[in-house]
Order: structure tokens, then sequence, then C-alpha cells
């Protein structure tokens, strides 16, 4: 028996059992994901933990990685524990660590219907023409091709066998235009946002694949960009403010969700304005 045959028992049951309608959480209008499954990357913290809290609160229960195991275990407590969450650590590039985390996932709740590729990283600062080759590299394996291959496991173990499967990948402004100094990381993240129509080109009714590109938002990851002077930074922003993790999770669960279900290919700028200002975000 295949594993997601195996599985599939095991994931009606579950999602008969949770999907008696319960009242949406205050502040939410409604749980769009009673019994779905997702898997989110990079989700020990920051944009990645602000996902997959969204989605818990709309019922669904989700598989959370990271690189290291003790704060992604904190992050499946704060989730709400393993009723709902499941934390499976590993590099996001690496091909054991992704068949893992999707074998886990149908082992754990029985189905999969929702992929958020929000791993990012950006070690290279500084001019695009001198960048280090082997630096570079890195920025496009984890950035863009651990994406597709994220996209490929899940799709091989049983996305887009029932309706509703999506996938959303967390790109960048930086990948719309150029910004000073982070040229590698906007190639990487253009190549995502190409990948991102590419594959829903491809994934055809299946499944349907949408994007975000984000300016600044207040995480670790973006803290040398507004620190000690965001007051100033906030000046190009006609919102007024800088980008909360729960900015981009609020769009990140439209697009996996069915409100969004005539909408593929799509990259959508979440900036506060900053764009239009003319600014780099
Ligand atoms: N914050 C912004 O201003 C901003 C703007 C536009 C786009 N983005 C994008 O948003 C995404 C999330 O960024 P964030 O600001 O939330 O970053 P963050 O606060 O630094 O969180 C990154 C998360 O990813 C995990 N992670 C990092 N490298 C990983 C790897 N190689 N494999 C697996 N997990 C990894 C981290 O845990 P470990 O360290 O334990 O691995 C952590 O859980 C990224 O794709 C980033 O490019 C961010």
């Amino acid at each position: 028996m295949r594993l997601d045959e195996e599985t599939e028992l095991h994931g009606k049951r579950q999602s008969e059992q949770s999907s008696q309608s319960e009242p949406a959480p205050e502040g939410l209008a409604s749980r769009r994901f009673q019994g779905r499954v997702a898997v989110v990357t990079g989700a020990s913290r920051g944009i990645g933990l602000a996902i997959a809290r969204r989605l818990i609160a709309e019922g669904a229960r989700v598989c959370v990685t990271a690189r290291k195991a003790g704060p992604l275990e904190e992050a499946v407590e704060q989730l709400g524990g393993p009723e709902v969450a499941v934390g499976v650590a590993g590099r996001a590039d690496d091909a054991e660590h992704r068949s893992e985390a999707v074998r886990r996932t149908m082992e754990t709740f029985g189905r999969l219907d929702v992929l958020v590729n929000n791993t990012g990283i950006n070690p290279v600062y500084g001019p695009t023409s001198s960048v280090d080759a082997g630096a570079a590299a890195k920025v496009f394996d984890v950035n863009v091709i651990a994406a597709l291959s994220w996209t490929d496991e899940v799709s091989k173990l049983g996305l887009g066998s029932r309706e509703g499967a999506a996938i959303v990948n967390v790109a960048s402004i930086a990948g719309l235009r150029p910004s000073p100094g982070i040229g590698v990381y906007g190639a990487s993240k253009a190549a995502l946002i190409h990948v991102t129509s590419q594959l829903a080109l491809e994934l055809a009714p299946r499944i349907r694949v949408n994007a975000v590109a984000p300016a600044v938002v207040k995480t670790q990851f973006a803290e040398a960009l507004y620190e000690g002077r965001e007051d100033r930074v906030i000046e190009g922003y006609p919102l007024g403010r800088l980008g909360h993790p729960d900015d981009v999770a609020a769009a990140v669960a439209f697009l996996a969700s069915d409100d969004a279900s005539w909408i593929t290919g799509q990259t959508l700028t979440l900036d506060g304005g900053v764009g239009l200002a003319g600014g780099l975000g």
C-alpha cells in the first residue's frame, strides 16, 4: 500500500472529526482550512511562524520546519502542541529532510493540502558583480531550487489529489526591482516569482501556485534594515508603518484558501505603499 493510500483512512477520520463546524476565533471571519493540512517551511519564528499560527487559527493542522530543533519545538508548543502541529528539523535544501517532513506530515495528519515555501536566506551583501559564486549558489539553492524540490516532493506524495490544493511562495519586493546591496537575494526572489507562474501553468488545474512579495517586515531577518532608525525608514511608507508578520500571514492564508480559487500564477505585493512612493522597501 502506498503511503498516501495508507494514510488516507487516518486522514479521512481526522478530517471528519475536525470538519464539525466550530466558531472562528475572535477577530477571524472564518475557518477556511478546517480539516486541511499544510507544510510551512522556515517556521520557528518570524513570518513562517505567523503563517502557521494563522492557518491553525483557521482550522488547519501544520507541519513546521527550521534548522534548529530547540526553537522549532518551542514553536510547536506555541502553536498549540501535537494536536495541531508537528515540527521536523532540517535544512530546506536537504532532500532527505524534505522527504522526512512530508512523510511525517502524512503519517501524523493523513493528508496534505497546502505548501508554503517560506524559507529564504540572504547571507550576501555588497556589489552583485563581485559576489562570491559559492555564496550566490547557496542563496539560489535555498531560495529557488529548494522551493522547486519541495513542490516536487509534495506533488509526488499527494498534494493535488483533492480539491483546494495550493502552494504559496514567499518572495520579496527585492525580486521586483533592484535594491542596493542585495542584488543576489533579489535575483533569487525574481527567479522564485518566475517559477511561481511557471509552476502555476504546469500544475493547473490540480494545484494553484501563487506568491507574496513583502517589503520590510519586522523580523530578525530584516532587523539590520530598520533597527535604530525605524522612524526614518517608515517615512517612505505611505501607510505609516513597517510590515508585521501577521500582514504576510493574512495574505498567504487568502492565497492558500478557496477564496482565491480562481487565482494562480500571481505575486501579491505587500509593501505598505512604499513602491508607490518610489522607495526601495
Ligand atoms: N522580513 C522581511 O523584511 C522580509 C521581506 C521580504 C521577504 N521576506 C522573506 O520572508 C521569508 C521569511 O523571512 P523572516 O523575515 O520570517 O525570517 P526569520 O525571522 O529569520 O525566520 C526564518 C525562519 O526560517 C528558518 N530557516 C532559515 N534558514 C533555513 C534553512 N536553510 N532551512 C530551513 N529553515 C531555515 C529559521 O530557523 P533556523 O534558523 O532554525 O533555520 C526561521 O524559522 C524569507 O523567505 C524572506 O526572504 C522577508
